[in-house]
């Protein structure tokens, strides 16, 4: 009986009139944001129209978002669309209120999205060696600003901060949305945030790009005088940050290949696959597509990054 009501259940989800939500451990208008949405248009589609609907739970960089997820219902209508904190939190946070590995179904990751050194329009250096003598100059002096420890553009800006051998003030927000309109205004110095939400401000006049985070030179227009980091000298230098869909452990089977049917048919989705690039960032098509391969992926991200953020020694708690 139990294992014909699951089955009945499945057939049918999602239920007409029940939207699907999608929390969105960021502000509205990042990075996150901005894949999260394109990948609910694609998913919806894929889904006969159904509705899906971003719920912007942040702080605490990213973790109550997250957490609201591993405590919802297991019933598939609402998911946890992140990116490389479920790799990073774990070891940023000592008390994290929730397991990555047990706490979540894995159902597909999406896109990986290069990253971008960029500065206030203010800032005195225009190239990357001119930024580099004015942060020698400044020691002390210089504010970065970050989405809270172990959030990607905290991992990109403390990486250049230990390649530098520079300590700067980190200065957390809900989201590198609130923080790129400090930095738009000159509050603060410097961020490291994704292409996809740094190209239409430098696009716009509105930011100095100094470097990007890949091994080589991105295409877009906006950023194709932007050097590499490893160009610009600092070595071994590259972080990719990746986007996936995550649901709370025990979600039924069947309503999981549901859910993953419809991710893969969106990452071959010409209308995702334009908007993803346009950004800067590639879409994924391979085994990390798929519950197994995804999870695989994040066990051995977590296992990469937790001696590099233990070398940093920071903590969040
Ligand atoms: C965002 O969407 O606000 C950023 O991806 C957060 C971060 O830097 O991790």
């Amino acid at each position: 009986a139990l294992l014909a009501s699951v089955n009945a259940f499945a057939q049918e989800y999602p239920v007409a009139n029940k939207t699907i939500t999608f929390v969105l451990p960021y502000a509205a208008g990042g990075p996150t944001d901005k894949a999260a949405r394109d990948l609910a248009q694609a998913m919806s589609k894929a889904m006969g129209g159904h509705s899906i609907v971003i719920d912007n739970s942040a702080g605490a960089s990213g973790s109550i978002g997250a957490n609201k997820v591993a405590k919802a219902s297991a019933d598939g209508y609402t998911l946890l669309f992140t990116h490389i904190a479920q790799a990073t939190l774990p070891t940023f946070f000592r008390n994290l209120p929730y397991n990555v590995e047990k706490d979540f179904e894995y159902i597909g990751l999406v896109s990986e999205n290069p990253m971008n050194l960029i500065g206030r329009p203010s800032l005195p250096a225009n190239t990357m060696g001119e930024l580099v003598t004015w942060i020698q100059a400044n020691k002390g002096k210089i504010n970065i600003a970050n989405a809270g420890p172990g959030s990607a553009s905290h991992l990109c800006g403390m990486l250049f901060q230990s390649t530098l051998k520079v300590d700067m003030t980190s200065v957390p927000y809900k989201g590198t949305a609130p923080a790129m309109t400090d930095l738009i205004g000159g509050q603060v110095d410097l961020m490291c945030d994704q292409t996809t939400t740094t190209i239409p401000q430098i696009e716009g006049k509105k930011v100095k790009s100094f470097a990007v985070t890949t091994p080589t030179r991105l295409t877009a227009v906006a950023l194709k005088d932007s050097p590499t980091m490893q160009e610009a000298g600092l070595k071994d230098f590259s972080v990719t940050i990746w986007q996936g869909l995550y649901a709370p452990k025990g979600t039924p089977a069947a309503v999981l290949k549901k859910l993953n049917d419809a991710l893969k048919v969106s990452v071959k989705d010409p209308e995702f696959i334009r908007k993803q690039e346009g950004g800067g960032a590639t879409v994924i098509m391979d085994a990390r597509n798929d519950p197994a391969g995804h999870k695989a992926f994040i066990v051995s991200e977590l296992a990469k990054w937790a001696p590099v953020i233990r070398a940093g020694g920071i903590y969040a708690d």
